[in-house]
């Protein structure tokens, strides 16, 4: 076993990267793969999100070390996971990650070092998962340039209520100068995953067509993402997985369907 290394990405804020990356997270390890989710925002809403559907159904979790801990102490990152569910694990964040770019540049001086740091990191990791997701912050900064150069894969999200595409290609564009020419890193990206606003919305479907346009029908994903008020009561909440909630139901479907996209995505790349 060698896990996919995948992230998904956009540099705007509040677009759905964590909420996407749990439930896909939470799916795939539902199916039977298995899955390792690693926080790598200091702001830790994925660590706090899975931590919560974790003590649903336990008691008090503590955090002994999160990822900062680890690498300032050189410590196995297997050391610092905490099971979420059956397949489903974490390697968990906290504020202490905002000494991370610092960290590197103390340590390496090259900048291509630098870089490569967390790829090389996350290395002895890949034999023990199918598929590694990093939930980045966002931002374009070597914190995340060091998480882009350690994937194989990266999902762009774009949320269909903007009015431009121009988010989404400056993120592109800034992937095949930065990463791809300067580092020669052999990410890829997989596909563009819209997140819709309103169901039926106008704005959706222009920016929809827009982006078919513009990407290529082949490079936007078929599934979509919808506005579900569900999702926000699991920031609270944790992920819920009601047979018997038609809401849950609702969020669980859509995340399937995206997660075998997902898998027959990257069938058709030969991963
Ligand atoms: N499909 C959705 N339907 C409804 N609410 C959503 C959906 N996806 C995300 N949200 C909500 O929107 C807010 C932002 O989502 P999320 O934290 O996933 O975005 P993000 O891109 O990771 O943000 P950041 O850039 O700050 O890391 C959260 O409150 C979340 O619950
Ligand atoms: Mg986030």
């Amino acid at each position: 076993m060698t896990a996919t290394v995948m992230s998904f990405a956009n540099f705007k804020g509040g677009v759905g990267k964590t909420s996407t990356t749990a439930l896909v997270g939470y799916n795939l390890a539902k199916s039977g793969h298995k899955v390792l989710i690693i926080d790598f925002d200091a702001q830790a809403n994925l660590t706090s999100l899975l931590l919560k559907t974790k003590s649903a159904d336990s008691d008090i979790i503590t955090i002994d070390k999160s990822l900062m801990g680890a690498i300032n102490d050189q410590i196995p990152l297997n050391e610092v996971t905490i099971e979420i569910t059956e397949n489903l694990t974490l390697i968990p964040n906290a504020v202490d990650f905002s000494m991370y770019a610092r960290y590197l540049e103390r340590n390496f001086n090259n900048e291509l070092d630098r870089v490569s740091f967390f790829k090389k990191l996350i290395e002895p990791l890949k034999s023990n998962y199918d598929f590694i997701f990093i939930d980045v912050p966002p931002t374009l900064s070597l914190l995340n340039d060091t998480a882009f150069y350690a994937c194989d894969q990266i999902i762009v999200v774009l949320q269909t209520q903007e009015r431009s595409l121009s988010g989404a290609e400056v993120f592109i564009t800034y992937l095949q100068e930065t990463l791809i020419n300067e580092f020669h890193s052999s990410v890829d990206i997989l596909g563009i995953l819209p997140v819709l606003s309103k169901k039926g919305a106008r704005v959706d479907k222009e920016i929809l067509k827009a982006a078919l346009e513009s990407f290529g029908p082949d490079n936007v994903f078929e599934n979509k993402i919808s506005i579900m008020e569900r999702i926000k009561r699991m920031d609270m909440e944790g992920v819920t997985d009601s047979p018997k909630d038609i809401h849950d139901r609702r969020v669980h479907e859509i995340f399937t369907n995206v997660s075998t996209e997902i898998l027959s995505r990257l069938e058709k790349v030969g991963v």
